[in-house]
């Protein structure tokens, strides 16, 4: 017979990671609805077109998507990021703008899988449609600051960056092709095809011998329209205004195509893997026309769940969700008295569990102690026999009789929880 594992850039989600995966959502829905923020969710999968909006000259679209053939004979591409869906969405149902969004959910990307990048990983993350006010780029910077204030994260650094407007932009990008092309002969042969595709990602590379031509190569800053400097100082204000602490960094270029003006990156000090980058956004103010829609400015940033998880863990914060029971049912009489009264504290809204399959009291007891449950409800034959269950405080090992008809109750009462 063959066996399988997970294709490569996949992993399983196994408890108890699944539910600090679950948690780290629930997180972040409280986070943004507090700034009126509403779910949405978009297909997994839609036309390749959506996504090729991404950048021509981006790996994402060009190395990096799952796109094939469907049975119908259209060409669709399971979703690299979430923007793109977002924006033809937008486009196609014509909602009242502004409007606030969040999603979460796995994107796929035939990256080189190692440590913190996977082909198949998640983000979370807002789209705000129908405004370019600049103190909404920083009410959307600072969600992201409080989501992994939240999450205990302490070192996580915010770069931002102004990449102007498209006309600023691809001045800027002629003058960096030029300046590129002449000192060609300090570039690596992997950044001279860079160079061809997108001049701005030369200014990613990280190769140490290239690293003195790279910081002379000219700045943005010296070729933003007065709008896109002054939208930026604003941004830079209202940051200070909110003491939310940044570094201008403007080798700061983001890998897809679409952004224009703000655009920031939450780089994890603590992780040390060549991944550190938990997060990003920034403005998109030309997408959902290039999608069909009206012209609508846009800004949006997602986070990484896999990494900003590894981020958390290397500082030791934000750990799983406890899955201990409230109770557990032992019962030494044949297992309907435990199918019975899990079920009567399961509908009174406490956690329960049993064993199965008649085992003896000692291997019960083992496993109460095991599951972490607060109380332990034993039911014996005596028990039985006098309409009563112990109740055992897993925590002292106290114990008292009490009638079976009032034990769900009394067991509330003892945890601090009200019912009905
Ligand atoms: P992005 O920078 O491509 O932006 O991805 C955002 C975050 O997703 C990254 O900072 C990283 O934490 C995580 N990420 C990306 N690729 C991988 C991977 N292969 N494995 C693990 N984690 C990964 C976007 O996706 C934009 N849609 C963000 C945005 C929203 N811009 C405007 N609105």
């Amino acid at each position: 017979m063959p066996s399988f594992q997970t294709t490569p850039g996949t992993r399983d989600i196994l408890p108890p990671d699944a539910a600090r995966w679950r948690a780290f959502v629930e997180k972040f829905a409280s986070v943004v609805s507090l700034a009126g923020f509403q779910h949405i969710v978009v297909p997994m999968f839609e036309d390749l077109g959506v996504f090729q909006r991404l950048g021509d000259a981006t790996d994402v679209v060009t190395k990096e998507m799952y796109d094939f053939i469907d049975k119908g004979g259209r060409h669709v591409a399971l979703r690299p990021e979430q923007t793109a869906g977002v924006c033809r969405s937008f486009a196609q149902h014509r909602p009242t703008a502004p409007w606030k969004v969040w999603y979460g959910g796995p994107n796929f990307r035939y990256e080189r899988a190692q440590h913190g990048r996977y082909r198949q990983f998640d983000q979370v993350g807002v789209e705000a449609l129908g405004s370019d006010d600049p103190l909404l780029d920083v009410e959307v910077i600072a969600l992201a600051v409080d989501f992994f204030h939240d999450l205990g994260l302490r070192n996580v650094v915010l770069n931002i960056n102004s990449l102007g407007d498209s006309g600023d932009r691809s001045r800027y990008v002629d003058a960096l092709a030029q300046y590129f092309q002449s000192h060609i002969e300090k570039l690596s042969p992997e950044s001279v095809a860079t160079l061809q595709r997108n001049p701005l990602r030369v200014l990613d590379s990280k190769r140490e011998n290239e690293q003195s031509v790279v910081s002379q190569a000219p700045s943005i800053s010296g070729y933003l329209s007065d709008e896109a400097a002054s939208h930026f100082a604003q941004v830079k204000q209202g940051l200070d205004a909110l003491g939310i602490t940044y570094v201008v960094n403007e080798r700061l270029v983001r890998g897809l195509d679409y952004y224009c003006r703000t655009t920031f990156e939450f780089q994890s000090t603590a992780l040390e893997s060549a991944q550190t980058a938990v997060g990003g956004g920034g403005r998109y103010d030309g997408l959902v026309e290039d999608l069909g829609g009206p012209a609508t400015p846009g800004i949006g940033f997602a986070i990484g769940l896999d990494r900003t998880l590894l981020a958390c863990d290397a500082e030791n914060v934000f750990a799983h969700p406890s899955t201990q029971a409230d109770v557990f049912v032992i019962d030494t009489t044949g297992g309907m008295q435990a199918l019975q009264l899990c079920q009567q504290f399961r509908n009174a809204g406490l956690s329960s569990e049993r064993t199965y399959g008649a085992r003896a009291m000692k291997a019960q007891m083992k496993a109460a102690d095991k599951s972490g449950a607060s109380f332990a409800v034993i039911i014996g034959t005596d028990e039985l026999s006098q309409g009563v269950a112990t109740v055992k405080s897993m925590v002292d090992g106290n114990q008292e009789e009490i009638s079976l008809e009032s034990v769900v109750r009394h067991v509330a009462t003892q945890l601090g929880k009200v019912i009905s």
